[in-house]
C-alpha cells in the first residue's frame, strides 16, 4: 500500500476534519457472511466483499457474476455477438463507501482485489466488468473512469430516485484480451486497445 498521504497510514491513526483516518492495521477487508445477508452470501454468484474499520463495516463492494444472456438487452453488445450468451459477465451492483471515510483509497481497495480474483486465472471466467450509474454521479464516473472503465451506453431514465425518473450510463472494463473480427476502440482492456486475435473469430 502506497497512498500514505491522504488517509490510509501504516500505524497509529490520524485526524482530518475531524475524521479519524483508517491506519492499515485496523482497516480489514473480509467478505461478507450469512449472517450479514444471507441471500447474496449463500449464493456463489455473487462476491461480496466489506472493508471495515474497527470492526464496523464502512466499505462495501457486491458484484455478481452472470452470462452475457441474462444481461438487460441494451447492456449484452458490450462483447461482440461471436461471443455466446455463455460468457460470463461481472456486473458490480453496488460499490460504496460511508461519507466519513471517503477519498481514502477504501473504494480503490475493494475494487482492486475483486478485479485481482477475476484475473487471477490464466483464463479468466469473467471476461468484462459492468456497472451502471447516474449521469450526475461524477465522482463515482470520475472514479471509475480512472480505473480503465470506459462508457458504453447512456441510458435515459435508467432509474427511478424517489419516484422521479433519472438518466444513467452504463460502464464497462474488460478483464483480459477481448478478441474482434477489427479492433474496435470500444473494446479496451486495461487501457489497451484490443487487436485481432484468431481464437473468436
Ligand atoms: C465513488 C466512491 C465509491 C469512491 O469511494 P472512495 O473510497 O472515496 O474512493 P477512493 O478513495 O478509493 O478513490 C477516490 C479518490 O481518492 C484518492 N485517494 C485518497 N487517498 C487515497 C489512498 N490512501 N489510497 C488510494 N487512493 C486515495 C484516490 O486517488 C482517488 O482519486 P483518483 O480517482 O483520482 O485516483 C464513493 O464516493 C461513494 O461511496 N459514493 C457513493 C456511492 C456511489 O456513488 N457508488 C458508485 C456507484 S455504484
Amino acid at each position: 500500500m502506497s497512498h500514505t498521504s491522504r488517509g490510509l497510514v501504516q500505524d497509529g491513526s490520524s485526524t482530518q476534519d475531524g475524521v479519524l483516518l483508517c491506519s492499515l492495521a485496523e482497516l480489514k477487508l473480509r467478505f461478507l457472511c450469512p449472517s450479514d445477508l444471507p441471500e447474496i452470501t449463500t449464493n456463489p454468484r455473487f462476491y461480496a466483499l466489506a472493508a471495515t474499520f474497527h470492526s464496523q463495516i464502512i466499505g462495501l463492494l457486491v458484484a455478481e457474476t452472470k452470462p452475457l444472456s441474462k444481461m438487460n438487452k441494451e447492456d449484452q453488445d458490450i462483447l461482440p455477438p461471436s461471443l455466446t450468451g455463455q460468457t460470463q459477465i461481472g456486473y458490480i451492483l453496488t460499490l460504496g463507501v460511508s461519507d466519513a471515510h471517503r477519498g481514502h483509497g477504501i473504494a480503490s481497495l475493494l475494487l482492486d482485489n475483486y478485479l485481482a480474483q477475476l484475473s487471477a486465472h490464466e483464463s479468466p471466467r469473467v471476461q468484462a466488468v459492468l456497472l451502471h450509474v447516474l449521469t450526475t454521479n461524477h465522482r463515482a464516473i470520475a472514479f471509475y473512469q480512472r480505473r480503465n472503465f470506459v462508457r458504453h451506453t447512456f441510458l435515459p431514465y435508467y432509474y427511478n430516485i424517489k419516484g422521479k425518473p433519472k438518466d444513467g450510463f452504463s460502464y464497462v472494463r474488460y478483464v483480459k484480451v477481448v478478441k474482434l473480427r477489427t479492433a474496435d476502440p470500444t473494446y479496451i482492456t486495461d487501457g489497451y486497445v484490443v487487436t485481432l486475435m484468431q481464437e473468436y473469430l
